[in-house]
């Protein structure tokens, strides 16, 4: 009984967001000042993981704990305890997280323990200046340290840098270098136009096409077929063999092959990134103690995902198309 949304596309990934905070406040995500969920809010471990597993019942194999920053949720390595359990049972191919890297070290091995096998890390730069400006107050040795202990943990590690005009851009050459050396694929984002900040994301805005371009002045790029099950489209670098993959939500639509949907930490349902529409799980979640009635639910809201996204960057507004932050729906 798999999910099929209304245009044929099988649901098979869900992305789920542990929680809105963050010990980051990197610019083109969050305002400076940014107000939290309060913490009664918010849906305990136990219901999330009463909510994955029917996902999972229901044909999702993929899963990616995201925030926020996932790993600043109190006790979450529980939840990561817990949920591994469908991959021993081969209900779940995928068991992963998406983090800043801040608290790595702490918890790598943990991670690894659980049947975690790769993660992505969040890292835009590698000057530890420039760090500490982008993330206002964030220290690039603590990452760095965190990436060391995934990697003594045996976990693959993928990085992401969202790509930005005149902060980055002169950088990702240098970048492509050492995640290859590292043995570590780079995955480039364009930047999306979600909530209020305080920057300019016209003047950030940097199309992938032209970093690929001039990459190709110094490299050479071969598109191959590897896939994740995420949005990126990988080319293999002859100079380094290491993989390179692009998130162009701006200039390249990848909606037609969507596989996701987002469950935030308040038991919200977002079938889209790029739109609002949402349906509510955790009513149906606490109505009952079967399932029924979430499942049910799920159905409903999966027969209306959206075909797509419209994000434009809109030269003549400072409005982001999306009013919430990146960080409730965790990218
Ligand atoms: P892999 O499993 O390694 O492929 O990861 P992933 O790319 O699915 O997840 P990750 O958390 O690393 O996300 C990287 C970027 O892709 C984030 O900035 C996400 O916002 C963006 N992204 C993921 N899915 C979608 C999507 O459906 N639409 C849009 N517009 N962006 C997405
Ligand atoms: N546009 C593109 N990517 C973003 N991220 C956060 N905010 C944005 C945005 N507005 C990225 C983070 C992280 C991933 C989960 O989402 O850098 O790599
Ligand atoms: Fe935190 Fe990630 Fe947003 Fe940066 S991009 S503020 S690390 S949630």
């Amino acid at each position: 009984m798999n999910m099929i949304d209304p245009f044929g596309r099988t649901i098979s990934y869900l992305r789920v967001s542990v929680t809105d905070r963050c010990d980051f406040r990197c610019v083109y995500c969050m305002a400076e000042d940014m107000a939290f969920l309060p913490k009664k809010d918010l849906l305990t471990l136990e219901e999330l993981d009463r909510l994955c597993t029917v996902f999972i019942e229901k044909g999702v194999r993929k899963l990616r704990l995201t925030g926020g920053e996932p790993l600043v949720r109190k006790n979450i390595m529980h939840l990561v305890r817990e949920l591994s359990r469908h991959l021993k049972s081969g209900a779940l191919e995928e068991l992963t997280l998406t983090t800043n890297g801040s608290q790595l070290a702490r918890f790598a091995g943990e991670l690894a323990d659980c049947g975690v096998r790769r993660i992505n890390v969040s890292l835009d730069t590698l000057d530890a200046d420039k760090f500490h400006s982008i993330t206002r107050w964030g220290h690039l040795d603590k990452v760095m340290a965190g990436i060391d202990a995934a990697q003594a943990a045996g976990l693959e590690v993928k990085l992401n840098a969202v790509a930005l005009k005149g902060f980055n851009d002169v950088e990702i050459p240098q970048m492509l270098r050492w995640a290859h050396g590292r043995g570590m694929d780079l995955t480039l984002i364009e930047t999306m136009p979600m909530g209020e900040i305080e920057a300019d994301r016209t003047d950030q805005y940097l199309p992938l096409s032209l970093v690929r371009a001039e990459l190709e002045r110094s490299f050479t790029l071969n598109d191959i077929a590897y896939k994740t099950g995420g949005p990126a489209r990988y080319v293999e670098v002859a100079e380094t063999g290491g993989r390179l993959g692009f998130i162009t939500p701006m200039t390249h639509n990848f909606c037609e092959s969507c596989n996701r949907v987002r469950l935030t930490c308040t038991g919200t349902l977002y079938m889209c990134l790029g739109q609002e529409d949402a349906a509510d799980l955790r009513a149906p979640l606490r109505a009952s103690e079967g399932n029924e009635l979430v499942s049910n639910a799920i159905d409903e809201a999966i027969g209306r995902k959206p075909k797509g996204h419209d994000f434009i960057i809109d030269r003549r507004s400072s409005r982001p198309a999306v009013a919430r932050h990146m960080s409730v729906t965790g990218g």
